[in-house]
């Protein structure tokens, strides 16, 4: 399925600022974004609860701007359970199919087995306020993959639920996608969750996409500020590049305050270009001064599987590094002198005056 130049506007405010983006058969995207950053609107839009103000939606190679919800054979689960509190389980499960005029004999065996792929065999007959939080999730997912959707569309499903239950739905849900082959799209503000379960992420800001990618590729090279900002934890240095560079291209950076550094070039620079730099805490190294970058340990925050070091550079500059535990076991502490490094390529420099 795939949505072409989606724009949405509610009065002035343009929920969805032209959006474009293609999800494989049996891929499982997820939209990644802050509150507020269209999200919901782009899944409305592909579900045919809203219709956009300009795009094109596409779905099987059909375009289905227009086609009413009804139409478009899409599974949909939501944050709260919308199950029906006067119908047991299996009701809840066949009543997808009792829409679509399937038999009642038919309806019932259909509904047990998507009971068992979700776990809860033997629930069919319970009501649904009998149920926890994560079943009662399972059973709206039971319900949408019943009659077989193109595509499935989650908005925030695990939201409602606590960490560690949030945490097995988030592997259960990946496993049963995988295991139906079915097409998903899926919703969160949670960077974790995203790339635990997607195979591709897309991140979305002000209703503008920023990018799209594999996790992995999401987190070592963020396209914008903004995503090496959102995902994942990141230090900005503000400087200028000492000459001119080409994308991908390792430039010395003078930073403000003082200070050479290496950084892998984003976008195309001039030299004398003011810039970014993005570096990930777990890039950052440590050592005893020896003439490098100095800096002094403000603090060391202890949280068992990591240590987090913040260093002041001067000139009101603070860097964030973090050491795993059982890599480097010295023990740091606040006010010793340090010099700070990094691998140029693990450095991006972006240009200040860019867009987004
Ligand atoms: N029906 C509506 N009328 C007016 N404005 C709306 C409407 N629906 C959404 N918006 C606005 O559009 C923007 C995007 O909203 P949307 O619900 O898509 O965000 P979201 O990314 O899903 O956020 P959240 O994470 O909070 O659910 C917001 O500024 C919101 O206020
Ligand atoms: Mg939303």
């Amino acid at each position: 399925m795939a949505v072409h130049d989606l724009v949405k506007r509610f009065g002035p405010v343009a929920a969805v600022d032209g959006v474009s983006l293609s999800v494989a058969p049996g891929e499982f995207v997820a939209l990644l974004g802050p509150s507020g950053s269209g999200k919901t609107t782009i899944l409305m839009a592909i579900a045919g609860f809203e219709y956009p103000t300009s795009g094109r939606v596409e779905i099987g190679g059909e375009d289905v701007t227009w086609a009413p919800a009804n139409k478009r054979n899409l599974g949909m689960v939501f944050q709260r359970y919308t199950l029906f509190p006067h119908m047991t389980v299996a009701e809840n499960i066949a009543f997808p199919l009792k829409m679509r005029g399937v038999a009642k004999a038919e309806r019932e065996r259909r509904a047990l087995a998507a009971l068992e792929t979700v776990r809860l065999g033997g629930y069919g007959g319970r009501r649904t306020n009998q149920l926890s939080g994560g079943q009662q999730q399972r059973i709206a997912l039971a319900r949408a993959i019943v009659y077989q959707p193109r595509v499935l569309l989650m908005d925030e499903p695990l939201s409602a639920l606590d960490k560690n239950l949030r945490e097995e739905m988030q592997l259960e849900i990946k496993h049963l996608q995988q295991q139906l082959g079915v097409t998903v799209v899926f919703v969160t503000h949670d960077q974790t969750e995203a790339m635990t379960m997607a195979d591709r992420v897309a991140v979305l800001d002000h209703g503008r996409l920023q990018q799209v990618g594999a996790p992995r590729e999401l987190y070592e090279t963020p396209a914008t500020p903004f995503v090496a900002g959102f995902i994942g934890e990141t230090n900005f240095l503000a400087g200028r590049a000492v000459a001119a560079a080409a994308p991908g291209e390792i430039r010395a950076v003078d930073l403000d305050g003082g200070g050479r550094v290496g950084a892998v070039a984003v976008d195309r620079l001039a030299a004398g270009t003011a810039l970014r730099i993005a570096v990930r805490p777990e890039r950052v190294r440590l050592a005893p001064p020896a003439g490098g970058m100095a800096a002094t340990l403000v603090e060391a925050i202890y949280a068992g599987v990591a240590t987090t070091l913040i260093a002041d550079l001067g000139s009101e500059r603070r860097v964030r590094a973090r050491l795993a535990a059982g890599v480097d076991e010295r023990q740091w502490a606040a006010g010793e002198a340090v010099d700070l490094a990094w691998r140029p390529e693990d450095a991006r420099a972006f240009a200040a005056d860019r867009a987004g």
